[in-house]
């Protein structure tokens, strides 16, 4: 099969082309316009501006992954395409765009699951074993999952309020970076992760569940008794705060429930020190995704839809921003 994958979840506007012929799943194509530079000044996503954008790039972007792949229309079988979480505007341009298609080229419509085709960045190159324990940490939601099987997964917990992606952005903001969880990273690598005390909000509770938000306003009130060489250090203290919590959440899931194997999954997954430290902590497989396949893109969405061939009427399908794994 050959899937053209689109994803406008937030202000990406990406389309893939992937095929599963020759047993092995292929990337004809990936191509992925984002509009955040127009977003830095203001310190988070204005929606409707990032709406505005992909409705300009949608078609360039869709031919540009048509070209590359070396496509027609013809050479489409299905159309799979984001119908939710996210920014309702984003998610409208997707959708109207794959219904179109979908009746104009007659070809079957797969609605996917934004943070489920998160997961499938790990069938990509590689074969997760089942049951594994999925760990999503992307910039808006950290959840832990239990995955029997491609239709079949329990959902353990999330987030209560700020995603591990979102800490990572508001801390770098009032580290005084221009961007968010990659500069972190980077200005961590200089830094001692335990030069500061920081708390690990949720450590002792029994259920699989996070809080992040107690992170941000601890570094809120550090910040202002810091100078500018204490900076790598307090950063890197943040970043092992988020990755020993994932960690503490997703081993006791682990156990709790018997099994052996996890995988990352979402932005915050190309994080260095976070694969290197799961992938310490565990005795079975640990699976993370290509860094370049954590973060938004429409290869993730043709990918899922390879594993779930379950089409919608394009007449009939909606974009729905509150989609959840729950
Ligand atoms: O999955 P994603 O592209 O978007 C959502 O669907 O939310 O994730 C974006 C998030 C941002 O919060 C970004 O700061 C974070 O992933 N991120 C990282 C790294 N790369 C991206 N956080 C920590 N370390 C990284 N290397
Ligand atoms: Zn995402």
């Amino acid at each position: 099969m050959t899937i053209l994958g689109i994803e406008t979840s937030c202000d990406e506007t990406a389309a893939a082309i992937v095929s599963n012929d020759n047993k092995r799943i292929q990337i004809l194509s990936n191509i992925i316009s984002s509009s955040q530079d127009l977003h830095i000044k203001y310190g988070g996503i204005l929606p409707e501006t990032a709406a505005r954008e992909q409705q300009k790039m949608i078609i360039p972007v869709i031919q540009e992954a048509l070209l590359q792949s070396k496509c027609n229309p013809e050479d489409i079988d299905a159309i799979a395409v984001t119908a939710g979480p996210g920014l309702i505007g984003s998610l409208l341009v997707g959708v109207e765009t794959a219904k179109t298609l979908s009746l104009l080229w007659r070809k079957p419509l797969i609605p996917v699951n934004h943070l489920l085709a998160h997961f499938y960045a790990n069938w990509v190159l590689d074969t997760p074993t089942f049951p594994v324990i999925g760990l999503l940490v992307s910039g808006g939601h950290t959840d832990i999952i239990l995955m029997k099987d491609h239709d079949n997964y329990d959902y353990l917990g999330g987030t209560r309020d700020d995603a591990a992606g979102e800490c990572f952005d508001k801390c770098a903001r009032l580290l005084g970076l221009p961007s968010g969880g990659p500069n972190l990273a980077r200005l961590a690598q200089k830094g001692n992760p335990q030069a500061f005390n920081l708390p690990r909000p949720m450590w002792n509770s029994k259920d699989y569940d996070f809080s992040f938000s107690g992170l941000k306003t601890a570094v809120a009130n550090i910040i202002t008794h810091i100078d500018e060489l204490q900076k790598p250090d307090l950063a890197a203290s943040i970043e092992q705060a988020i990755i020993d919590v994932l960690i503490k959440k997703t081993t006791t899931a682990a156990l709790d429930n018997n099994i052996e194997h996890v995988m990352l999954a979402g932005g915050v997954a190309s994080n260095q020190r976070l694969r290197e430290s799961v992938t310490r902590s565990f005795i079975g497989r640990v699976f993370t995704p290509e860094p370049l396949l954590c973060t938004d893109n429409a290869v993730t969405t043709a990918t899922y839809a390879l594993f779930h061939n379950h089409p919608v009427d394009p007449l009939i399908l909606q974009a729905n921003p509150n989609l959840s794994l729950a």
